[in-house]
């Protein structure tokens, strides 16, 4: 068989089709407030927003979880909501309210989007990109994002994080043409973004859609599935060699049989996620990146030490990267977040 060279980079590798123990380690949400560094940076910045438009803190940002932990992927420092900005809608977040943005929540607001990304919102991403992959070592492998369609568009019709995104489920209900318009847009917009990063330095892209979960199984297929699949075809071949993780966080076995079946190279699993059933199912079709509860690594202790075990035990087999299930939570302690590093890199 005509193997690929082998990346320097453990990340890659997996993605590439590597199976590694112990597993390569990043964190969702890695640089965030959990990090007192960081909480110094966002204070010079003023607001989170400027943080993630001016180029040097957002990298400096960036790459101060790999400096404090030598985590094995960087994940560039942006926000899911810089798409519908760069789309020419109002955003901001409130201290301690979440976003907020000028909904997009009928016809007529959909068609007013424009076709292209403002360059000013986006150009200082692709900027940190480039500043981040000059400054990391070949082993540390860079990641791009953007949110899924559906998860934007959650958002972007309820102008706010709702708890059952009923305002964007009550319009693809009343309106299913007017919503499909919207993920359509969002679809280009996506597409185009992440082409912007992979152009600036990014190895792997992750398309977050923390709102998967709430859709049934035909409205998965149409807002999730498809959208994805346009993504994933667009993206390959615009870069054959870029790597794609998706995160369809509450996904059944059964949607998630789907999510593989786009293309992409990993699959993100939340907490919930049945492991062992996961590894039977896919093998080493895809990597598996995931999942250990956030709420583990704040209590720490025993059960955090345990599930790291019964995580990486489940997984052995598989091409796994290990990850936690969601975001990590502002108040985790970081000695912590040290155990795990040093449990996640224990021979077994
Ligand atoms: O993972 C990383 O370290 C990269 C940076 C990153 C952020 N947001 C920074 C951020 C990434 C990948 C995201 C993704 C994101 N943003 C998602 C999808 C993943 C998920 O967590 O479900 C979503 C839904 C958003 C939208 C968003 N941004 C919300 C709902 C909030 C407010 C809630 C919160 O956690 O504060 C944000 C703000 C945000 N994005 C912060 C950070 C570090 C906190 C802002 C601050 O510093 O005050």
């Amino acid at each position: 068989m005509n193997l690929p060279p082998a990346s320097p980079s453990p990340f890659l590798s997996v993605l590439d089709g590597a199976l590694l123990d112990p597993p390569p380690l990043w964190m969702m949400r890695q640089a965030g407030r959990y990090l007192p560094e960081y909480r110094q940076v966002r204070e010079t910045a003023g607001d989170f927003l400027t943080l993630c438009y001016t180029p040097a803190l957002a990298a400096e940002v960036t790459l101060q979880p790999i400096r404090r932990f030598g985590f094995d992927a960087a994940i560039i420092f942006s926000d899911i909501l810089v798409v519908p900005h760069a789309l020419g809608v109002d955003l901001s977040f409130a201290a301690g309210e979440g976003p907020r943005l000028r909904p997009v929540a009928d016809a007529a607001a959909i068609a007013a989007l424009p076709d292209t990304l403002n360059p000013a919102r986006v150009e200082p991403v692709y900027a940190a990109i480039s500043q981040v992959k000059a400054a990391l070592p070949r082993e540390v492998g860079l990641i791009g994002f953007c949110g899924a369609p559906w998860t934007v568009a959650t958002y972007m019709v309820a102008g706010q994080g709702t708890d059952d995104q009923a305002p964007a489920r009550l319009l693809a209900l009343r309106e299913e043409e007017t919503f499909a318009r919207l993920i359509d847009h969002l679809v280009e917009a996506s597409i185009a973004h992440l082409k912007g990063q992979v152009a600036a330095g990014a190895d792997a892209v992750q398309i977050f859609d923390t709102w998967a979960g709430v859709l049934d199984p035909r409205s998965f297929e149409r807002w999730c599935v498809g959208p994805l699949g346009r993504i994933v075809s667009a993206l390959k071949a615009a870069y054959p060699k870029v790597r794609i993780i998706a995160f369809p966080k509450g996904a059944s076995l059964e949607g998630l049989e789907k999510i593989v079946a786009t293309g992409v190279d990993g699959i993100g699993l939340d907490w919930t996620a049945d492991r062992v059933a996961l590894a039977r199912r896919f093998g080493t079709r895809v990597a598996l990146q995931g999942n250990l509860d956030p709420l583990c690594l704040i209590a720490g202790g025993a059960a955090l030490d345990a599930e790291i075990g019964r995580i990486r035990e489940d997984l052995a087999g598989a091409r796994h990267i290990f990850n936690l299930g969601h975001g990590i939570k502002p108040e985790t302690t970081i000695a912590h977040v040290e155990r795990l590093v040093e449990k996640v890199r224990e021979k077994l």
